[in-house]
């Protein structure tokens, strides 16, 4: 892995397919400096741009980011106006750059509770961006994982699924998130150790990461930190590790 400030000594035999990210924080990073909560959500957006440039550059393949719950909504309505304007800006401004970089977005959550206008803004840079391949990045907007399950039973109804066809696989084909692997990793950023209903079907054997950095902080060199640790651990699968291993070996 040749780069300017790792260690070269460092090489990651493993990188994570896909990464999910807990982006927390932004408050207390303001709130520290004296800002409004709303300068946090600013510092911590403009640090995405930092960590998704990192994972193309270590060659991350998916990268789902937290960036507003079903639960958020329950914040004061100035946050919640201003985190959908941030939305709405970054859109604006970053599309070009990211559809040049070979980034193709997706949304995961619930787009009927949004302003029009933010909608087909989102609907919009999905449409642009489908044929990218370099990095999908997957915004998790006004989700929820129950909210997702809830969704998905829901739809399985509506198309008459009966009981004996209900397993795993489609099970994932009908959550928001069909079609994307399960994220190897997960980190979580601030010091929380919680998991605030993300991806609770698909993190079932995601490896955690908990940092106390805050996420307008969590840059390129936290994240390869986050990928040493990552390379250190031994993902069993309820197996025993040679047979993990035994298993990997045969299938590559
Ligand atoms: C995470 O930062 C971003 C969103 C939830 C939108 P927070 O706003 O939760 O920051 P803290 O946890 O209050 O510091
Ligand atoms: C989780 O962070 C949601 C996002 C990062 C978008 P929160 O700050 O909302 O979670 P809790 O309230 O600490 O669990
Ligand atoms: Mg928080």
């Amino acid at each position: 892995m040749a780069s300017n400030s790792t260690p070269s000594e460092i090489k990651l035999e493993i990188v994570p397919q896909h990464i999910a990210i807990i982006m927390d924080g932004n408050g207390r990073w303001a709130t520290k400096r004296g800002l409004p909560r709303l300068a946090g959500h600013r510092a911590g957006t403009e640090n995405l741009r930092r960590v998704i440039r990192a994972c193309v550059e270590f060659n991350v393949k998916y990268l789902t980011i937290y960036a507003f719950s079903t639960e958020n909504w329950a914040r004061p309505v100035d946050e919640v106006e201003g985190l959908m304007h941030i939305l709405e800006e970054v859109i604006d401004k970053e599309l070009d750059e990211l559809d040049k970089e070979g980034v193709q977005l997706k949304h995961i959550g619930r787009l009927e509770q949004l302003s029009s206008t933010l909608r087909k803004k989102v609907e919009r840079s999905i449409e642009v961006t489908k044929d990218n391949n370099r990095l999908t990045l997957c915004i998790a907007w006004n989700y929820g994982g129950r909210d997702e399950i809830v969704h998905a039973i829901q739809n399985m109804i509506k198309d008459g699924i009966k009981p004996d066809q209900v397993n795993d696989a489609l099970v994932s084909k009908y959550l928001f998130t069909a079609g994307i692997p399960d994220p190897d990793l997960i980190i979580r950023t601030s010091g929380e150790m919680r998991i605030s209903n993300f991806l609770i079907w698909q993190g079932s054997y995601s490896e955690w990461y908990f940092t106390q950095t805050l996420w307008p902080d969590f840059d390129r060199e936290e994240l390869f930190k986050a990928l040493i640790v990552f390379n250190q651990r031994d993902r069993r699968y309820g197996r025993l590790s040679e047979c993990a291993e035994e298993d990997e070996n045969n299938a590559g």
